[in-house]
């Protein structure tokens, strides 16, 4: 008899983004004459740049030519075309970052690394995430059994790093022994970006302990102080302790085509290792269970990384940065307390009135018809809080905030 894995029993209520968009379906049915607005989910809105445009066509002419075909690829193709990883290696060279080709592994996308790699490592590791932080690591933590039952909000067996107004929303390496951790940087929700100071002593940790370090770049290039750190590996010593997820999503509008990237470097040795063993066990697992990413966004991520793509992918990142201090700006103007904003697409609002995040929530959507994302959803250190996101067309940015300006009743 076939049973189920029980673990998903575990996890709790509805995938986030699922709730919000029922609480959100429910008012529009109430309210069919209003133009509700979504600040909700962190979903990319402006087209394509025409580099990107053009390099997917290029795909797309390779494939009906029987001298460029290609299928599934060489078998060094499973981990990506060379010429990606030729131009991803030239990529972390500008920022003196060494890596050889054989350390990049091309994916469809960071989430699906972000959690298959927790594969590799053995279920009695212990996880570290932070909170509040991007569901996913969770979930794939309870999933695989690394958790026992959640209690009062938090899940037994997982440490969980706090991340709050005292730290900065950036937590500090936890106190007790772990083995994995999970570093989303800049954060997703709270917008916060991590010093080089701080990431250091998150590399030190798993120096010491021999613990992993899963770090998630997709919004790192957000980042608009050049005094912080845009990859794990511009701390010395990275390497020996540090995975690094990045994604094209965010910032080259992929989240539809999908194409990323995960780095696992030959230096990497966690407990019992040698050097080059968890890159093996990474390639070993893609080769078994992924037959690579579309060989037509990898063409379309090839122009993102050419230097008209990058200038372009910049505007797009400035295009959603406007959004983000349009809103974070009326919001302070108002007196609202805010956060983030600065160095990743999301913006952090406090509460007023010690309102909880869903009450928040609601308020905002009944006062002002704007949908934000509850806190809380992202952690228990996220309660209080409410999420907006960046990404929308600037008229729609702009309608938002003239709502909320006048007619949100604080
Ligand atoms: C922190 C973080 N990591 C990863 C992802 C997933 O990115 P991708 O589209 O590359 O799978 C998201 C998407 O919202 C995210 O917010």
């Amino acid at each position: 008899m076939a049973t189920i894995n029980k673990n998903y029993n575990k996890l709790q209520k509805g995938y986030l983004f699922g709730e919000v968009s029922k609480l959100t379906q429910e008012f529009m049915k109430k309210n069919p004459s209003v133009e509700v607005l979504k600040l909700g989910v962190g979903d990319t809105t402006e087209p394509l740049t025409p580099t990107v445009i053009k390099g997917l066509h290029e795909g797309v002419k390779r494939l009906g030519n029987v001298k460029t075909y290609i299928g599934y690829q060489d078998a060094e193709g499973k981990e990506g075309n060379l010429r990606l990883l030729t131009a991803l290696v030239n990529f972390y060279k500008k920022r003196n970052i060494s890596l050889r080709m054989q350390e990049i592994f091309i994916n469809d996308g960071a989430k699906t690394d972000l959690a298959n790699i927790q594969s590799i490592f053995s279920l009695n590791n212990v996880v570290a995430i932070s909170d509040p932080v991007y569901p996913a690591y969770l979930d794939t933590a309870v999933i695989s059994g690394r958790t026992g039952k959640c209690v009062n909000g938090k899940y037994q067996g997982l440490v969980y790093m706090a991340c709050n107004e005292k730290n900065n929303f950036v937590p500090n390496p936890p106190k007790q022994k772990v083995d994995i951790i999970y570093l989303c940087n800049p954060n997703n929700p709270t917008g916060s970006a991590a010093t080089r100071k701080q990431l250091k002593a998150f590399v030190d940790y798993a120096l010491k302990n021999k613990a992993v370090i899963i770090f998630d770049a997709t919004y790192v290039e957000y980042i608009s102080n050049k005094s912080l750190p845009k990859s794990i590996y511009e701390i010395p010593g990275a390497k020996k302790c540090a995975i690094e997820v990045n994604s094209f999503s965010k910032w080259a509008g992929f989240t539809g085509v999908r194409l990323g990237w995960t780095v696992v470097p030959m230096d990497l040795v966690i407990e019992k290792t040698k050097k080059g063993i968890v890159n093996g066990l990474w390639s070993r697992r893609q080769g078994t269970m992924f037959n690579g990413a579309s060989n037509i966004s990898q063409e379309g991520a090839l122009a993102v990384l050419s230097p008209a793509g990058q200038k372009e992918s910049k505007n797009l990142v400035g295009y959603y940065m406007k959004n983000a201090m349009l809103i974070k700006k009326a919001l302070q103007k108002l007196g609202l307390k805010v956060f983030g904003g600065e160095h990743a697409p999301y913006i952090w609002v406090k509460t007023p009135r010690n309102l909880s995040s869903l009450q928040f929530f609601n308020k905002l959507l009944e006062e002002a018809y704007v949908v934000g994302t509850p806190g809380s959803g992202f952690g228990s250190e996220g309660e209080s809080y409410l999420r907006l996101t960046a990404f929308g067309h600037r008229e729609n940015i702009i309608k938002a905030v003239k709502s909320i300006q006048k007619n949100l009743k604080l």
